[in-house]
Parts: C-alpha cells; sequence; structure tokens
C-alpha cells in the first residue's frame, strides 16, 4: 500500500471517529426562540472540512501509544475552536466571505448576530469538555491541557494572530512579521492539537513533548503557507472557498511578499524539518511524518 493510500484511510478514520464524538458532544436541542443551535451544527458539522487539527491529536497520541477512545475530547475541543475561528473569519468585519466548506457562511446562512453567538458559544463548549471529569487523564495534567488550549486561542494564539492580520491589510509586513503572524493565528492552534495528543500520554517524556512541539511549529507554518498558496492556484469548488479571498482583499501573504515558487519552497523546508524532529521517534509516528507531507502537497 502506497504511503499516501496508507495516510488516506488513516485520515478518514479520524475523521470518521472525531465527526461521530462531535454529533453526540455538540448541544442538540434547537428551541423556536432562536437558531443557535442550528447554527453551530451547521458550521461544525454540516459541511466537511478536513478535521486536521482533530488527525493531529490523534496523530499525536498514537506516536505516545494513545489508547484512541482517550483523544476525543481533546480532538472535538481544538474542532470547536477551529469552527469558531472560521465562522469568525468569515465575517463582514473580518474576511468577509460567503462561502465556507462548499456552503454559505454561517453569517450568510443565518444572520451576524448569530454567527457571533455560534464562535462565542463553541470557544466555550470546547473548554467545558476539556474540563468535564470524564476522561483519563490526572487533574493536574487536565489543567496544564486546558491552559494549553487557552493561550493558544487568545491574545497569545490565534486570537492575537487574526488582529495582526486584521491590522495589516495593504500594509507591506517583513518576512519576519509574515511569519509571525502565522505562528499566531495558525500555528498556535496546531501546536496545541499536537501536544494535548501526546499529553494525554501521562509517559510522555519532557523531551519528546518538546520535539513533538518544535515539529508542530514547522507544520503549523508550512499549513499557512499552503492555505496562502492555494489562494492563489486553487480552485473554489475544489477548495468550498472563495479563491483570490486574499488578493481582493490586500491580505499579507507569502506569495504576495515572497512568490508562488519561493513560497513552495519554503512549504517544503518547514516539512524536511518537522521530519528532523521526529528523528528519534519509531514507527509509532508514521502517520505524524505522513501528515506533514498531506499539508504540504493537499489541494484543499
Ligand atoms: C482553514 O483551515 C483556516 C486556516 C487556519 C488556514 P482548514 O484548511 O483546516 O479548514 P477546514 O477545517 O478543512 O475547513
Ligand atoms: C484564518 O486564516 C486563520 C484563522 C484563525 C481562522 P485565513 O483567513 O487565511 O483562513 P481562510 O483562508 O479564510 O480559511
Ligand atoms: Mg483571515
Ligand atoms: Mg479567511
Ligand atoms: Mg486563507
Amino acid at each position: 500500500m502506497s504511503i499516501a493510500t496508507d495516510f488516506n484511510q488513516r485520515l478518514e478514520l479520524y475523521q470518521q471517529r472525531v465527526n461521530r464524538a462531535l454529533d453526540t458532544c455538540l448541544p442538540d436541542k434547537p428551541t423556536p426562540k432562536h437558531n443557535l443551535i442550528e447554527a453551530i451544527r451547521y458550521s461544525v458539522i454540516g459541511g466537511g472540512g478536513k478535521r486536521i487539527r482533530p488527525a493531529m491529536v490523534y496523530a499525536a497520541g498514537e506516536a505516545m501509544s494513545v489508547a484512541i477512545e482517550h483523544l476525543d475530547t481533546p480532538a472535538c475541543a481544538v474542532e470547536m475552536i477551529h469552527a469558531y475561528s472560521l465562522i469568525h473569519d468569515d465575517l463582514p468585519a473580518m474576511d468577509n466571505d460567503d462561502l465556507r466548506r462548499g456552503q454559505p457562511t454561517c453569517h450568510r446562512r443565518f444572520d451576524e448576530a448569530t454567527a457571533i453567538l455560534a464562535g462565542d458559544a463553541l470557544q466555550a463548549h470546547a473548554f467545558e469538555i476539556m474540563a468535564a471529569n470524564d476522561w483519563e487523564v490526572d487533574g493536574k495534567r487536565q489543567l496544564e491541557m486546558i491552559t494549553l488550549l487557552a493561550t493558544a486561542s487568545g491574545s497569545d494564539g490565534m486570537a492575537g494572530g487574526q488582529a495582526i492580520d486584521l491590522a495589516s491589510v495593504g500594509k507591506p509586513l517583513t518576512l519576519e512579521e509574515l511569519e509571525a503572524m502565522h505562528r499566531l493565528k495558525t500555528g498556535a492552534l496546531i501546536r496545541a492539537s499536537i501536544l494535548l495528543g501526546a499529553m494525554c500520554s501521562a509517559s510522555a517524556t519532557d523531551e519528546e513533548l518538546e520535539l513533538l512541539g518544535k515539529y508542530a511549529d514547522c507544520i503549523g507554518l508550512s499549513f499557512q503557507i499552503q492555505d496562502d498558496i492555494l489562494d492563489v492556484v486553487g480552485d473554489t469548488e475544489t477548495l468550498g472557498k472563495p479563491k483570490g479571498s486574499d488578493e481582493a482583499q490586500q491580505k499579507p501573504t507569502y506569495p504576495s511578499i515572497l512568490g508562488l515558487d519561493a513560497s513552495r519552497k519554503l512549504a517544503l523546508e518547514q516539512h524536511e524539518q518537522a521530519l528532523g524532529h521526529l528523528e528519534s521517534l519509531d514507527a509509532r509516528a508514521d502517520t505524524l511524518r505522513q501528515l506533514s507531507a498531506y499539508i504540504v502537497e493537499r489541494d484543499y
């Protein structure tokens, strides 16, 4: 079996698993008074999504021999934070996009207030499930994991990166500034996804966590570089979101600053570095290795 087939089957298994878990843990009792619950479920399960952050949780846990059923909680939590970030990212006040995961964005399907609230609620639900007392990590480790996810989501993480993104529209950024922005807006949650999976193992060593953190930083950057590249070379139907959105809004991106070829080269360099950080890990880390390749090869 080729590596790509092997990985695609693994990714599908993770996707099915997290989809079932999300379906169970998302609120599901719509009320005639408002459509918040409908908007939440529409955005998280209505339109697909690669589920790459849950896949990172599962693959990192697998590398540390954690049983898959003990990884569902952080897998769902990172996808909820991600879905919230996408709903808000698409709002008129941010990227003003109409299409997400092949369907109208949450504020287009419902309305802006409902989209804001769906994002708010998803963020809260993510922490609610992380704080619940029904999974196999000890209390101290659980608190560390909750703090890690909070920091990755807040002003020192995703939200802070989004603020830089918005403040940089139409302004020239240096390569260092661009990298710093990408590390926060996308890299922070990817790093958290890898570390949360690994931290479900009571026996993961500090050295292993450090190496996985370095690996995660590389794939976080290559992920957003590839996202920027696909905004230029992808097509709207395959992407499920509008091609050319970055250019239309004068967003600072890798292709706009470096050009396409140099951006591709940089993404591949990050992939190589990511593999280097996994060198001392055994075959249980193979899915992580394949995941890094998938990130720079994907077409959506
Ligand atoms: C898109 O993320 C937003 C970025 C952080 C670049 P994904 O490409 O993971 O989007 P989905 O979840 O597959 O829709
Ligand atoms: C968004 O980056 C990163 C988030 C934190 C949501 P983009 O604005 O490039 O994501 P897309 O291209 O709309 O998915
Ligand atoms: Mg954006
Ligand atoms: Mg966007
Ligand atoms: Mg983008």
